[in-house]
């Protein structure tokens, strides 16, 4: 596995590799959810790239940069032992040098939810995401369900930009309580650990409803609450049921509905979502 700090080794590294080339971007303190995605693109890609980088641009004023876990000689063993071919870890300024002023910004995809709590968020992430799409040409990019607008945002930025990228998308990876695995959740204490399990309880109940005919977004929404409700360490920050692709939210639902959650546990900001019907209209056999 070649590790690459600078632009222009990174440049030469990646044309060296002929064939499919698959690429997994990442902030690093890896886990298996991380995993499973790097694992999907070597089994699909001849070559796999995967970049570590805690981007600076999509974390907000008094949200956790400082904090955020880093631990590169760990994640670079692992990805070592996955058969990865590339290493990208940048610092920052070789990302954003002085006088960067060149942004992307997709517009009302990124406007509610996460967008709406955090500022300037997706604005971050798309343009990092679009930076490393210039870096290595990838046949192939993976992304997490775990992070369902993230997704969406970044389909539109292929689709409007003309990247010639295809945009894989994996299914969240889960703790046995039903806990999204997050390199956040090692923030929690073991009550707040405990406590998080309701985040899935909440979706669950509400797919539930869902596979039992209810149709109607505000009630979904209504179980989501009132289960989140039940939790004293879980303050809601928003329940929502929403077109998939667009995020409007609906009000009956006609097709595909994403069910979503921004829950504080403690200090600890937490999110989740389910695709339904199982998985939604990318899933296999739609
Ligand atoms: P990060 O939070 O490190 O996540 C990297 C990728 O792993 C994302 O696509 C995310 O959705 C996926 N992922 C995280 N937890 C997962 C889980 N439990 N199951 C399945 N996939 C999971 O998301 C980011 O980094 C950044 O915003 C990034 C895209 C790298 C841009 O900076």
């Amino acid at each position: 596995m070649l590790i690459c700090d600078h632009i222009a080794a990174l440049r030469e590294a990646r044309s060296a590799l002929a064939g499919s080339f698959g690429l997994v971007p990442t902030m690093g303190a890896l886990h298996e959810g991380h995993i499973s995605l790097v694992s999907r693109a070597r089994a699909e890609c001849d070559h796999v790239g995967v970049s570590v980088f805690v981007n600076p641009a999509q974390f907000g004023p008094g949200e956790d940069l400082d904090r955020y876990p880093r631990d590169l000689e760990r994640d670079r063993r692992l990805l070592e032992s996955l058969g990865v071919d590339l290493l990208w870890a940048p610092s920052p300024g070789t990302v954003y040098p002085p006088g960067y002023q060149t942004w992307v910004s997709v517009e009302d995809v990124a406007r509610g939810l996460e967008g709406g709590r955090r500022p300037g968020h997706f604005r971050g992430v798309a343009t990092v995401v679009a930076k490393l799409f210039n870096l290595f040409s990838p046949h192939r990019a993976y992304f997490g369900q775990k992070d369902a607008q993230q997704v969406a945002v970044i389909r539109r930025m292929a689709r409007d930009l003309d990247f010639p990228v295809e945009i894989v998308v994996c299914p969240t990876v889960r703790a046995p309580d039903g806990l999204a695995l997050s390199s956040r959740n090692s923030y929690l204490n073991p009550k707040e650990r405990a406590a998080a399990a309701v985040l899935f309880r909440a979706l669950s109940a509400a797919g539930e409803a869902f596979e039992a005919g209810e149709r109607d977004a505000g009630r979904l929404r209504s179980i989501m609450r009132s289960i989140l409700d039940g939790e004293p360490l879980a303050q809601v920050d928003y329940v929502s049921a929403a077109e998939p692709e667009t995020l409007a939210e609906c009000g009956r639902i006609e097709s595909f509905v994403l069910l979503s959650l921004a829950v504080r546990i403690g200090s600890v900001r937490l999110i989740d979502n389910i695709l339904l019907p199982h998985g939604g209209p990318h899933a296999a056999g739609h």
